[in-house]
């Protein structure tokens, strides 16, 4: 019997673990989480506690399982050499290495391997280490601009210009302070920054699974990012996500779609021609501007909510689908995904993300009546009850086949859950939709 580790303990692992888990090839599932998740302890045949960055701990646990194949969840651990150790102790790995890994952990290596290859698709950027200069190449620009710290933040060191949204930046003068802050303080941990030109449009999210040279795409996926309805208030992890039955979003057409896939496969081409075998799932951040669509940024990794969104649709087998990741075996196997929408919406702690509620009980009610998918985030579970960390607590994904439809389930689930929480009720609504739509038309005329 196949034994397989699932690295992280987040709503995303939780899908993960669930989706492996009900291969016809019945696996035996294990997880190594730095919490303990519920809904993932209930999949698994086993788990254990400890750092999962710490590349010694994860190896010993899985070499204590018996683990054929490994996949990691979260960016820390890939950055951190996990699936390098692994793999030097024999384990197969449906996730890239460190090197591979610096498409996520280093901006200024993804957008460094755009320009070189000259893709498609990237942004106007300069990164720096002085200070000075960064303030030189704003004043240079004299337009909005959005500031990243080289490394990984959570995202939470991304800042945009723009008075209207909380904590964010109010003019070019805070741009350049900030820009310092992240060069003096090491924020994102390299003491370097990005400088972006600022693009307006639609944020799309394109997952493909990729065994360093074949790419299947899957569901397109819109994330929500603002804490709270009609996108106010600071960014946070993520609120929800929707995706369409058609696989696009109502916003995109099947050309910027097609745009977006050919810059996923050269990005692909290009890290092989580095000598980077890319294996594991590829997240491209993109936005749809009056250009087409251009990259936010990448990600080595499934998104967390679109994971959500994407393996419950998942028809084939996803056991099957990782084996041909690590082995770059993918022009064998199929990934077709089921024609239904899907909206997901978090439930979070009260004041999340700025000052959250810790340690807050929650009462879910009866959860499974409405059909929705439930996946454990930052809870804890004593003595049959449940308590939230002080990040998202859980997330409701509805599938149907509208979006309307799948909003309904996804909302009537959240509704049930009850004690110091919020949500965005507009996620997926047609109201937000229209809005979504709205905007990228009249970007589109000019
Ligand atoms: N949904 C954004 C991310 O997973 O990074």
């Amino acid at each position: 019997m196949e034994k397989v580790l699932v690295v992280g303990n987040g709503a995303r692992e939780h899908v993960i673990a669930e989706t492996i888990a009900r291969s016809p090839q019945e696996p035996k599932v294990f997880a190594f989480m730095k919490a303990r998740n519920p809904g993932i302890v209930r999949v698994a045949a086993g788990f254990s506690i400890g750092d999962i960055t710490d590349p010694k701990m994860v190896v010993g646990y899985a070499k204590e399982t018996g683990a054929d194949l490994a996949v990691v969840g979260p960016e820390n651990p890939l950055g951190a050499g996990v699936v390098d150790a692994l793999e030097d102790a024999g384990i197969s790995c449906a996730s890239p290495l460190r090197e591979a890994a610096r498409i996520e952990t280093s901006k200024l290596f993804a957008r460094s391997v755009m320009d070189k290859y000259r893709i498609p698709g990237n942004n106007t950027w300069r990164a720096f280490e002085d200070p000075d200069e960064a303030e030189r190449f704003i004043d240079s620009l004299n337009e909005r601009v959005v500031i990243k710290p080289v490394g990984l933040t959570g995202g939470k060191g991304v800042k945009v210009v723009n008075s209207a949204l909380v904590g964010q930046l109010k003019d070019l003068d805070e741009a350049k302070d900030y820009a310092r802050k992240v060069i003096e303080e090491k924020i994102g941990g390299q003491g370097r920054v990005l400088v972006e030109k600022y693009l307006s449009g639609q944020e799309f999210t394109l997952q493909a699974f990729v065994d360093g040279e074949h790419v299947i795409p899957t569901p397109v996926v819109q994330d929500n990012k603002f804490a709270y309805e009609g996108d106010t208030g600071p960014f946070t992890g993520s609120m929800g996500s929707f995706s369409d039955s058609n696989h696009l979003l109502p916003f995109m057409t099947a050309t910027d779609y097609f745009r977006a896939l050919d810059v996923m496969k050269r990005v692909v081409d290009a890290l092989r021609n580095e000598g980077f075998r890319y294996k594991g799932v590829l997240y491209g951040g993109f936005i749809l501007t009056s250009e087409g669509p251009k990259i936010l940024e990448f990600n080595a990794r499934w998104g967390d909510p679109e994971a959500m969104n994407v393996l419950p649709l998942l028809k084939d087998d996803f056991l099957e689908i990782c084996w041909a990741m690590a082995e770059g075996a993918l022009s064998g196997v199929s990934a077709d995904f089921e024609d239904k929408a899907t909206v997901c919406k978090y439930i979070a702690p009260e004041g999340y993300p700025t000052n959250p509620v810790k340690g807050e009980r929650i009462v879910l009610g009866d959860l499974e009546s409405t059909g929705a998918l439930i996946h454990f985030a930052s809870v804890d579970e004593r003595d049959g009850e449940i308590y939230m960390s002080s990040s998202r607590a859980l997330a409701c994904t509805g599938i149907a086949d509208t979006m309307a439809d799948a909003e309904r389930m996804a909302e009537e689930a959240a509704a049930r859950v009850k004690g110091r929480v919020f949500y965005r009720r507009d996620i997926g609504r047609q109201e937000l939709l229209r809005r979504r739509t709205e905007q990228m038309r009249r970007i589109r005329r000019g």
